[in-house]
């Protein structure tokens, strides 16, 4: 589980636009590098400290990175320069597959030495025999991005639910270019053997190639689109609820009718995730985190306490939802999923599919 202390305001760089809505602009140009107000992190600390102790007294094992004075880090490389670290969302940074720990490039500057806060926890699992792998990182120098992408193309942002086909992410045109691999974990979903990812605002094709080859044949790799406007990151679009079951965003319906089918010929049922209760858009991110749920075992779901709609679903699907008041940590971009990283779990690795 990740930390938020001491967060700082990235600098608003044209590419940090995908992740950053529009009518907050002003606020990370005015602020960048500045610590967030404080009282916004510590509510998203105190969420965070709540879902450690529900998780614990589920019987879970948490540990947690120290907190790091991201305010005090600034940093350049030969491509660019920054402030900053991000937020607490560990699934963005590092991705398990089975006993492998795998850090992602990622694609925006503020990201790119974000693994470093998690070194000394990956050491430790390697220490007691996992894997432990970084991909190649990318320089993210201004090559990388398209620094003529629109700002109107960034309809997400602008919360615009109807998006035209033929601009942006819809017509294949994205912020990052295919000048070097980049991805971020959180791109990627696993069904056991199989893995689900979508080509997003920060993850390219390269960096997908780069996953599907690091990984090899005892693994798949499934590209799918979805009717998106800004994807970034899949875990409010494509959530799995355990075996046979898997929830889907009505606001991001699939449009791959190969995965689909892999999914109805399994027979697995996709289930529309009920709409969020939250009142607003958040800053960096939908109001669809509400379906970005932390699912622990076949019975028992990890939701925030406020979500009902969602808890009615879990109770009609025969499961155990695990409440928790996590809404404080939405402000930085992340729900319970994100926040996470499920890094030993019991059970064998299965396919679900054929
Ligand atoms: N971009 C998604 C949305 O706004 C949020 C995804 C958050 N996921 C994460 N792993 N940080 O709905």
């Amino acid at each position: 589980m990740g930390t938020i202390e001491g967060v700082t305001v990235p600098p608003l760089t044209h590419e940090m636009k995908v992740m950053v809505r529009r009518n907050y602009w002003d606020f990370y140009r005015e602020h960048a590098g500045e610590p967030y107000p404080e009282h916004l992190v510590r509510g998203a600390a105190k969420a965070l400290d709540n879902l450690q102790r529900v998780l614990e007294d589920e019987g879970v094992t948490v540990t947690r990175p120290d907190p790091v004075d991201y305010a005090q880090t600034e940093f350049r490389t030969p491509h660019f320069e920054s402030t900053g670290f991000f937020n607490a969302d560990i699934r963005d940074v590092v991705l398990a597959v089975g006993d492998e720990l795998i850090e992602a490039p990622m694609a925006l500057p503020p990201r790119y030495f974000e693994h470093v806060k998690y070194h000394s926890l990956l050491q430790r699992y390697f220490e007691r025999g996992a894997r432990w792998t970084a991909a190649p990182k990318c320089s993210m120098g201004q090559h990388m991005y398209d620094y003529d992408y629109p700002d109107e193309h960034l309809a997400f942002f602008r919360g615009d639910p109807n998006v035209p086909d033929d601009v942006g992410p819809l017509a294949g045109h994205y912020m990052t270019n295919e000048a070097e691999p980049c991805f971020d974990a959180a791109d990627f979903v696993r069904f056991g053997r199989d893995i689900v990812v979508q080509r997003s605002q920060v993850t390219n094709e390269l960096g997908i190639k780069w996953l599907e080859r690091h990984l090899g044949s005892e693994y798949r790799i499934h590209r799918a689109r979805f009717r998106s406007s800004g994807p970034v990151h899949i875990d409010t679009t494509w959530v799995p609820l355990g075996e046979g079951r898997v929830l889907t965003c009505p606001a991001r319906p699939c449009l791959s009718p190969d995965l689909l089918d892999m999914f109805k010929r399994a027979g697995w049922e996709i289930i529309e995730a009920p709409e969020g209760v939250a009142p607003a858009e958040f800053q960096l991110s939908s109001r669809w985190l509400s379906m970005n749920l932390l699912v622990l075992d076949e019975e028992r779901v990890v939701v925030d306490q406020h979500e009902e709609p969602t808890i009615r679903m879990l109770k009609n699907l025969g499961m155990k939802p695990v409440l928790v008041d996590f809404k404080d940590h939405y402000v930085f971009g992340g729900g319970l999923h994100c926040a996470t990283l499920d890094v030993r779990r019991r059970g064998e690795l299965k396919s679900y599919f054929d």
